[in-house]
């Protein structure tokens, strides 16, 4: 048994033979036959001419050994259901799914989109795609129509697969009409939409020809048994599109090869689960971890994976703890916000189950506060483990791994680098390497491990560029976060340098949400900036400038104008990236070099000292975003 030093040492120092027992983690129909080729940095392509499966290594290999065990349990407050499939039972949905997508021409390489709630089907689709050796992206169900129809545009896939509505709260969100709509808005239009009709939104629309009902093409294709596409380890798996500085979003690609891998093994190392426990993941299937966590990490582990569609305090803020024990959950993975969310509830509930088959809990996303990593430490009686990554990394890269060894903990920080991840903090402006509790920027020294994006769907000068552009003295990884790492190799992190916010750790641009707010006939200039929030982290808060100052003139009309201004973002952009307030200004504060100051109005509106106020234009642009927020 190693240390997690040395580990993460042997990781990097002998790569070749460290990754090729991990490799062995998961089946391959054709071995490798070389471990990483980085002959074009910073490409990285791990595990060259190796085929395999995604699907097949996340359910068929089991079948010969947990063919009975429940593979996948779903657990809906929303519609009061639940439904487990067994391994076999889990085989045969995603068979009857690959062959039904196949049967309407998708092929390897094609390109799925999957705009679904939290259902069952929504896994079937993901697995089914990737069987088939199709690659799918799928969007969150929080996102509007153009959000949506900007996807299609770049991924330009064959088939989308929606539902007719999710449900939150126990209201009905209709999601076929907005998939309608994107369909319209799309230069690049989807040629069939295959529908699961949950029967929730009852004036459902379908346009024949287009359309297919699920219900009706699935009896058709029951019991048919769908091979597996084998493929080379860097075909993509997925797209998952994530936010950044511009507006327009990246597409995420993920490998088929490394990823899997990197799957397998963190499942035991850093999440320390063994095949046949439960592993419960709170977050969406739309969001990366709900990617690697719902879905592919606990099915390719062999584990039986716990979804779950509502919210934590319905029926009773319970409800997560009574899963917990209703199955038995070793491991559990959630977000900083969501604990928040039960933190203003009555603590008994924390009590109330048994949990002691609990031995971790997992919490990513965004900063995780003391008080509430310690509220629920102690209430429920489970070691908190902060864990620190992105959508580009699908993966961790800095967590305590107890699979391989107990580390202490400190509180505020996601402990070390994980293996593979060469990681280094940076001098914002000379790339020096910073010392002990200097701030620096988080960068990975390349290659990015396995799992690691591969690159930005279609645009691989994009991704030079916004990733390993920003130090001229060496070709990194940029995480755009500032971290500090303390004298014992603790690793904090201390918030992007750029301007990506984190709402109830959901990662949004600045600039998406200005260009969503833009769409408003009456607004001439916007900037955006993300503000403390005691229960979100952060939340967005608009100042605009508008064309008719008469539309704003008094407080009756400028709430209304406030009102419009949600509504328009929660139509382009979807409800959340609806900022929590938006004021009207006349001038936005900027540098003479027309630069918008965003740092300053963050700094303002969050009662900070803006620091040095040379540089700009308009002193009185200032003084209104003063008087605003005041
Ligand atoms: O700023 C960091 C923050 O979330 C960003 C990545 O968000 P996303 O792509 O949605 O992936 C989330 C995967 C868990 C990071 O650049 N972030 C993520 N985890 C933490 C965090 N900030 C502080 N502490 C964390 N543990």
């Amino acid at each position: 048994m190693s240390t997690y030093k040395e580990n993460h040492y042997r990781s990097l120092d002998d790569a070749d033979a460290f990754w090729t027992e991990q490799a062995a983690r998961i089946d391959w129909v054709k071995p490798f036959s070389n471990v990483c080729d980085f002959s074009t940095p910073p490409f990285a392509h791990w595990f060259v001419d190796g085929e395999t499966n995604l699907c097949f290594n996340a359910i068929d290999r089991h079948l010969a050994t947990r063919a009975h065990q429940n593979a996948l349990v779903w657990v809906s407050s929303e519609v009061e259901q639940t439904r487990t499939y067994t391994y076999r039972q889990l085989w045969e949905e995603v068979n009857c799914f690959a062959a039904v997508l196949k049967s309407i021409g998708v092929g390897k390489g094609d390109r799925v989109l999957i705009y679904m709630p939290m259902i069952p089907e929504a896994v079937f689709a993901m697995l089914a795609t990737v069987r088939i050796g199709a690659i799918h992206s799928v969007v969150f169900g929080g996102f509007a129509a153009a959000s949506l129809a900007a996807r299609i545009d770049d991924a330009k896939p064959r088939v989308m697969i929606t539902a007719d509505a999710g449900s939150r709260a126990g209201k009905i969100i209709p999601l076929k009409p907005l998939t309608d709509e994107s369909i319209s808005l799309a230069e690049h239009p989807p040629k069939h939409v295959v529908i699961v009709n949950r029967h929730l939104d009852k004036s459902m629309q379908t346009l024949p020809g287009r359309d297919m009902d699920y219900a009706a093409l699935a009896p058709r294709h029951k019991g048919e048994v769908v091979p597996c596409e084998w493929v080379e380890s860097s075909h993509p798996s997925y797209i998952l599109y994530t936010s950044g500085t511009t507006g327009k979003p990246k597409g995420v690609q993920r490998d088929t090869g490394g990823y899997t891998v990197a799957l397998a093994s963190s499942m035991q190392t850093i999440f320390a689960t063994q095949p046949g426990e439960s592993f419960f993941c709170t977050s969406d299937i739309g969001w990366v971890v709900g990617h690697s966590y719902i879905v592919y990490g606990p099915l390719i582990n062999g584990s039986t994976t716990v979804m779950y569609e509502g919210l934590p305090i319905r029926p009773d803020p319970g409800i997560w703890w009574k899963l917990v024990e209703q199955y038995g959950v070793v491991a559990m993975f959630s977000s900083p916000t969501a604990v928040r969310v039960l933190k203003k509830q009555d603590v008994g509930y924390l009590t109330k189950y048994d949990t002691s088959t609990l031995r971790y809990l997992y919490l990513a996303g965004e900063p995780l506060d003391q008080p509430t990593s310690d509220w629920i430490e102690k209430g429920v009686g489970v070691k908190v483990i902060d864990n620190y990554w992105q959508t580009e990394t699908g993966w961790p890269i800095l967590s305590a791994q107890p699979g391989i060894e107990e580390t202490p903990r400190k509180l505020g920080s996601p402990s070390f680098p994980v293996y593979g991840y060469n990681v280094k903090l940076k001098h914002e402006e000379t790339g020096a390497a910073v010392s002990a509790n200097e701030k620096g920027v988080l960068c990975i020294v390349p290659p990015l491990p396995p799992g690691c994006m591969s690159t930005i769907w279609g645009d691989d000068a994009r991704f030079v560029k916004t990733y390993f552009g920003m130090f001229r003295d060496e070709q990194v990884y940029t995480t755009f976060d500032w971290a500090t790492r303390d004298a014992d190799g603790y690793y904090f992190i201390m918030g992007r340098t750029d301007d990506v916010i984190n709402v109830a750790g959901h990662r949004l641009g600045t600039r998406e949400i200005e260009e969503a707010i833009q769409a408003h006939k009456n607004i001439a200039e916007v900037a955006v900036v993300g503000v403390a929030d005691s229960l979100k982290g952060q939340v967005p808060i608009a100042f605009a400038v508008v064309k008719d100052h008469r539309q704003v003139e008094n407080a009756e009309l400028a709430a209304r104008q406030e009102k419009e201004v949600m509504a328009t973002v929660d139509h382009e952009l979807g409800a959340i990236g609806r900022p929590a307030r938006v004021h009207f200004v006349t001038a936005l504060p900027k540098t003479r070099s027309g630069k918008l100051l965003r740092r300053v109005i963050q700094a303002l509106c969050e009662s900070r000292d803006p620091g040095d106020l040379t540089t700009i234009e308009d002193p009185t642009a200032l003084e209104q975003v003063r008087n605003a927020v005041q």
